[in-house]
């Protein structure tokens, strides 16, 4: 009997589970919550260019040299210079100029109000978030008044702080489209391709110098 009956309570398995395919597309699950403002608002932290979406709170570099001493300086210095390995922080534009360019806060950020953002949401490092509103304002200014960029006592929030012009401002170009400026040729073209500047002279490192050979080498 139970024989006989298998094929058939196949089918019905079949069919059954067809039906719970369609089922469950319609189910609507029982679990979870929506998502509240409060929640979304934890999330939504970002801050634009433009000081879109500073929070209320200030400081100035007075107010927030204690922070940065106890919170920062072991990594990146007492004056910003960067200890071991930590990056800098302080530096003028120049600083990109050279074999070695550094990006630091002076030579490289065209917006105080994303450093504002970046300090908020990434640092200290390691305990990234733990740094109430006004402690990004006053380490924000601090910073910023290491690399003289602001005064001392200069306060800033919301309103403030977008004002302030980084001292690489212009340096940065709006890309759009490709930026591969070379055309397709199709007939007369060169036929040596020079080459003008090499990783290897800037920063790359002695491996890739080798690869750059192998490279080489292979077109030849
Ligand atoms: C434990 C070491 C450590 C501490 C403490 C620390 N940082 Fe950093 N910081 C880093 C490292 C590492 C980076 C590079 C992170 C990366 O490139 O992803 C960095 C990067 C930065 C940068 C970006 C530098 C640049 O121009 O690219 C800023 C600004 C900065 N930190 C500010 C702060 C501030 C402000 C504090 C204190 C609230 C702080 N950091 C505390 C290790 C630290």
């Amino acid at each position: 009997m139970f024989r006989l009956a298998k094929p058939l309570s196949l089918s019905v398995l079949l069919l059954l589970s067809a039906c719970d395919v369609q089922e469950q597309q319609l189910r609507i699950y029982d679990f979870g919550t929506p998502v509240s403002e409060q929640i979304y608002a934890n999330w939504d932290i970002d801050i634009g260019p433009d000081g879109a979406g500073l929070p209320a709170g200030s400081g100035s570099a007075q107010s927030g040299e204690e922070a940065y001493i106890s919170r920062c300086a072991y990594c990146h210095g007492e004056f910003g210079e960067g200890l071991g390995r930590f990056p800098e922080l302080v530096g003028t534009p120049e600083d990109l100029i050279g074999e070695s360019p550094t990006k630091n806060v002076g030579s490289y950020w065209p917006y105080a109000t994303t450093l504002w953002d970046y300090i908020n949401r990434a640092m200290p490092f390691g305990n990234a978030q733990s740094l109430s509103a006004d402690e990004v304002y006053g380490i924000t200014a601090y910073i910023l008044s290491l690399n003289n960029i602001i005064a001392e006592d200069k306060v800033l929030d919301a309103k403030t702080l977008p004002q302030v012009i980084m001292p690489n401002r212009e340096g940065f170009i709006q890309a759009s489209g490709s930026d591969i400026q070379a055309k397709i040729c199709m007939k007369n073209c060169v036929k040596e391709v020079v080459i003008t500047s090499r990783a290897s002279e800037s920063q790359a490192s002695s491996s890739a110098k080798e690869k750059e050979k192998e490279i080489g080498n292979y077109h030849r």
